[in-house]
């Protein structure tokens, strides 16, 4: 069995290690310090809870008009060969992988010591992504491809930090990775092109639809459209335009989308909004957008209001 590490347990590092589990991949995570297993072993649950929970709902859709929209497609790979019966299997399936194919290790060296990937999945914060590429760089096996799933950062950034440029890339995933199954692969210049086809490959393996992006783009193909969005959505809010529950339902009734750029705000985390806040660079300067709009996220994420996994963001979840 191919050996995965992931390393970060946040929402998007469970999410991408249960995925792999899911699809049959020994996976590992990777975690800093005891207090890290406190906050991820939650996360685990959670978030294999949610994938089992959706493919019970996946039951009712079948043969139905709208299951083919509706469906998780990253846990039911071939839609239109599913069946009740099908999806039981998977369900049961799901609950042994999950019980036996996942770890977690604190020792690095122990972690990676025959890891056949890892994936960086840890805060967005470049210097802690250098420490930790900086302490892998002596640890990994010569075989071990190594992706990073940075939402804002490019990989040449970091390639040189690796000490294996030409088996780095990046392969950025979407929140509720289960259900929005991309997988957008970026490499940098010095990329192995068998590299970037085996990211490719990974990425199909684990039910994720690999998109391709042929040059170094901030932001992918993603997030260069839902970065701006967010954005704009914040600064209505930070300039006292409008509220919350109006900027959405604007939105949402004047596109038909399901969800406002706060519902979204929710799902991604306040945390990670901060930290893309945080680097423009006016952040710092008093009186600006940005240092506004930061101070008033910080606010919320210093209340624990960080998102739908707190329960409480922009909107309350526990009701
Ligand atoms: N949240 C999203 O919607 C989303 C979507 C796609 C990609 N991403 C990317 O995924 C990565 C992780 O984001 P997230 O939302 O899961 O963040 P998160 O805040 O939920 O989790 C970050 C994890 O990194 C760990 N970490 C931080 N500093 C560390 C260090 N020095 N050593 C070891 N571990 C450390 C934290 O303990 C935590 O487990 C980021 O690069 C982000 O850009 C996020």
């Amino acid at each position: 069995m191919q050996k995965i590490v992931v390393a970060g347990g946040g929402v998007l590092g469970t999410q991408i290690g249960l995925m792999c589990a899911y699809t049959g991949y020994d996976v590992t995570f990777w975690l800093r310090s005891e207090g890290s297993i406190g906050r991820t072993m939650p996360k685990i649950q959670r978030y294999s809870g949610l994938m089992l929970e959706d493919l019970a709902k996946a039951k009712a859709l079948v043969g139905t008009p709208m299951g083919g929209y509706l469906y998780p497609k990253g846990l039911i790979r071939d839609w239109k060969s599913a069946t009740v019966e099908s999806i039981d299997a998977l369900i049961v399936q799901a609950k042994t992988r999950f019980a036996e194919n996942v770890h977690i290790e604190l020792d690095m060296a122990k972690a990676v010591a025959d890891a056949d990937i890892v994936i960086e999945s840890m805060s967005e914060d470049p210097q802690a992504k250098i420490g930790v590429y900086t302490a892998l760089k002596d640890l990994l096996p010569e075989k071990t491809l190594l992706f990073t799933n940075s939402s804002t950062m490019l990989p040449s950034t970091f390639a040189p930090y690796t000490g294996r440029p030409g088996k780095y890339c990046a392969v950025h995933f979407a929140n509720t990775i289960w259900k929005n199954n991309t997988a957008e692969i970026m490499g940098h210049a010095g990329t192995d092109p068998q590299v970037f086809r085996a990211a490719v490959a990974f990425a199909d393996s684990i039910n994720m639809i690999p998109l391709e992006v042929l040059k170094e783009q901030p932001g992918y193909i993603l997030n260069s459209m839902l970065v701006p969005f967010l954005s704009a959505a914040q600064a209505l809010w930070a300039n006292g335009v409008a509220d919350v529950p109006t900027i959405d339902k604007t939105w949402e009734l004047a596109t038909g989308a399901p969800a406002g750029p706060f519902k979204i705000l929710d799902i991604v985390g306040l945390e990670t909004a901060y930290n893309i806040n945080q680097m423009k660079p006016d952040a710092e300067t008093e009186g600006s957008l940005t240092n506004r709009l930061g101070k008033l996220l910080k606010e919320k994420i210093d209340k624990g209001e960080t998102g739908v996994n707190a329960g409480v963001g922009f909107y309350d979840y526990r009701k």
